[in-house]
C-alpha cells in the first residue's frame, strides 16, 4: 500500500563555495548549506482520485500534477514520488522559502530532497535522500554531478566528489558570506554543456584550468578550517576568474564581483552554473559597507553566515 505523505519537511539551499564545474570532472568542490532552504507541507485533498497540486509561491508555482505533463516541475516531483513508492495523486503540497528560483542556490535540489522526504520522514537515510533527489534533479539538469542534492540533504559545509559520499567540512570559525543575485536567469544545462565543449576541443587548455580549479578547493578547504578569510577570499577571487576562463562568467558577474571587492569584500566568485544566477563574496564582519555598495548599483544582496 502507498505510504501517506508526512505533514512537513524541508531541505536547504546551497551555495557552492569553489569547484563548480569542475566537479563535473571528479574533481573535488566545496559547499555549503543555505539554511531556511525550502519547507513544504502536505495535506490530503478530499478526493483521494484527484491529481496531486503543488504550490509554492515564492516561485510562481501553481501546479496540478498530471502524469503526462510537460512542465519540468510537475514531471521532477513525479519522479521524485514514484521513485520513494509515494503517492502521486489525492494531496496538496504547498511550500515556503526564501530562495529565489533558478539562480545558482540550489532551489531544485531543495524542492526534490524535501520532496523525498515528505515520503520518507525528514530523518531518512541521507544516501537514499539524495538517490531520490537525483532523479528530480535529472529532469532539471541532464546528468548534474550531484553536489547539489548532497548539501540540500546534508547541510553545514561539504566536500564533494563525484560519485564519493560528501565529507563534512569543520569551518574554524564563522563564514561571513555575501550571496549577490543577477537576476539574470541560465541553464544549467547549456553551461555544463558550454564548458564540456571547451574540454573537447581545446583539452591542453581546460585541463589545467580544471586542474588549478582543483588547487583552489584545496587551499579553499584549508583556509575554511583554520578561519582564513583573507586566504579563503583570495582564492575564492582566483577561481572566479579560472571559472571566466572556461566562458562561464558574465560582464554582469563580473561587475557585481568588483563592485564587491572593491567596498571591502575579503573576495568574490559565482556561484554554481555561472551565465547568471548569483556571485558570493566572503566579507569582513560586520558587511555593511559591501551590501550598501551593492544597494547603490539597484541590487539586493543576502547576507548569510555559515556557521562552525
Ligand atoms: C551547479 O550547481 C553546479 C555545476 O557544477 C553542475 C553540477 O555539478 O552538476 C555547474
Amino acid at each position: 500500500m502507498t505510504p501517506p505523505l508526512r505533514s512537513r519537511a524541508s531541505a536547504c539551499g546551497k551555495v557552492i563555495l569553489l569547484g563548480e564545474h569542475a566537479v563535473v570532472y571528479g574533481i573535488p568542490a566545496v559547499a555549503a548549506g543555505l539554511p531556511g532552504g525550502l519547507e513544504l507541507r502536505a495535506r490530503p485533498l478530499a478526493d483521494r482520485g484527484a491529481p496531486m497540486e503543488l504550490s509554492i509561491p515564492a516561485w510562481d508555482v501553481d501546479l496540478v500534477l498530471r502524469i503526462d505533463d510537460d512542465h519540468s516541475v510537475a514531471r521532477a516531483a513525479l519522479e521524485v514520488l514514484t521513485h520513494c513508492d509515494g503517492p502521486v495523486q489525492g494531496w496538496r503540497i504547498e511550500g515556503e522559502t526564501s530562495l529565489p528560483a533558478r539562480a545558482g542556490l540550489g532551489s531544485s535540489a531543495a524542492l526534490t530532497v524535501a520532496l523525498a522526504r515528505l515520503v520518507l520522514g525528514q530523518d531518512a537515510d541521507l544516501d537514499t535522500v539524495v538517490e531520490a533527489s537525483l532523479t528530480g534533479e535529472r529532469v532539471f539538469h541532464g546528468e548534474p554531478s550531484g553536489i547539489d542534492s548532497q548539501v540540500a540533504a546534508r547541510g553545514g559545509v561539504v566536500r564533494f566528489v563525484r560519485g564519493e559520499a560528501a565529507q563534512p567540512v569543520r569551518p574554524g570559525g564563522p563564514l561571513p558570506l555575501v550571496v549577490i543575485p543577477s537576476r539574470i536567469p541560465r541553464s544549467t544545462v547549456d553551461q555544463v554543456a558550454r564548458v564540456r565543449q571547451l574540454v573537447t576541443d581545446q583539452p591542453r587548455i581546460a585541463r589545467p584550468v580544471l586542474e588549478a580549479i582543483a588547487g583552489c578547493v584545496d587551499v579553499g578547504i584549508s583556509a575554511i578550517e583554520r578561519n582564513n578569510l583573507a586566504e579563503l577570499g583570495e582564492v575564492m577571487s582566483i577561481c572566479h576568474e579560472l571559472l571566466s576562463a572556461l566562458g562561464v562568467s558574465i560582464p554582469r558577474l563580473d561587475a557585481l564581483c568588483s563592485t564587491a571587492r572593491e567596498a571591502g569584500a575579503l573576495g568574490a566568485k559565482l556561484t554554481g552554473a555561472g551565465g547568471g544566477g548569483c556571485a558570493i563574496a566572503v566579507v569582513p564582519d560586520p558587511a555593511g559597507p559591501i551590501v550598501s555598495a551593492l544597494e547603490r548599483e539597484g541590487v539586493a544582496a543576502l547576507t548569510v553566515t555559515v556557521a562552525p
